[in-house]
């Protein structure tokens, strides 16, 4: 487990925990075992553990491991499902990541719906972002200010640094009030629903999980380079109260020079 050098890294000041796995499947493996490691600490802790889940591919592998072989490490009866963001499409569209969350982890675990938290794409955007920051207020209860706290959330990062669905230069990313905001996204043009950062950086822990030589570049930049948020939007992840882990593959993790690097095979999930 390496903390990267704080004067030089773009989150200056924090230290995220940096894993590099040797590839995608071990850096699943990484992600379920640390998934596992606190779903069970909060649930012996507090009764339930909240999670909130990335889209995209990456965490595909993830998913089905959680489901698999990591099946009997988690309460699952316990857990609570959100989403960083959604695509502003029907569920069952091949684009949702509710459709693909359902499809390798919550079907397969016999999930309750009572568990399950998605964004109601079947409203408009801006209604969808209104009905998920109310039901959040709803869940978390939180009579005070600030807003929610979720135990984990699991974020991605695309190859232009956007992470959950802000992009750069979003107006979103200078959100301070709302949790929860409709935007528009390029390439595809597309709307989206994300969680903002005044709620990202309530998190207990995040879990970045990134992989590719597409963004070895980025990657280099977000946790190397200069804090540029509007830029690179992962770095506004910075929970003041929070545990930021990076859980890279070795191609991500190509254009890390000046981090040691810590090899990770894959191995089979610690026994309990
Ligand atoms: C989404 C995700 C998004 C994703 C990154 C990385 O809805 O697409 O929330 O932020 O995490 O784009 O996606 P890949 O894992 O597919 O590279």
């Amino acid at each position: 487990m390496i903390t990267p050098p704080g004067e030089k890294c773009g989150l200056a000041g924090l230290k995220p925990t940096l894993h590099i796995a040797s590839d995608l499947q071990a850096l699943a493996r990484l992600g379920a075992r640390s998934i596992a490691e606190q779903a069970r600490k909060r649930v012996r802790e507090q009764g339930r553990f909240t999670l909130a889940l990335s889209g995209g591919r990456t965490p595909k592998v993830l998913f089905e491991l959680l489901a698999g072989e990591f099946r009997k490490q988690i309460p699952w009866t316990r857990v609570h499902f959100f989403w960083g963001d959604e695509r502003h499409v029907p569920h069952h569209h091949a684009e949702s990541n509710y459709l693909m969350a359902q499809q390798t982890l919550l079907t397969p675990l016999s999930v309750t719906r009572q568990q399950i938290h998605p964004m109601r794409t079947d409203l408009s955007a801006e209604n969808c972002a209104d009905d998920y920051e109310r039901r959040l207020k709803q869940f978390f209860g939180t009579g005070d200010p600030q807003p929610p706290s979720l135990d984990l959330v699991l974020l991605g990062m695309g190859a232009d640094g956007h992470t959950a669905s802000l992009f750069p230069d979003s107006p979103a990313l200078s959100e301070e009030k709302r949790l929860v905001v409709a935007v528009r996204a390029h390439r595809p043009e597309s709307h989206r629903v994300t969680l903002t950062p005044p709620v990202l950086n309530r998190a207990r822990e995040v879990l970045f999980l990134v992989g590719g030589r597409e963004k070895a570049m980025t990657l280099k930049q977000v946790l190397g380079g200069p804090f540029r948020p509007h830029r690179f939007p992962a770095q506004i992840v910075r929970p003041p109260n929070g545990r930021v882990t990076w859980l890279v593959d070795r191609e991500a993790a190509g254009e890390l020079d000046g981090f040691e690097q810590n090899a990770v095979t894959s191995r089979p999930p610690d026994r309990d």
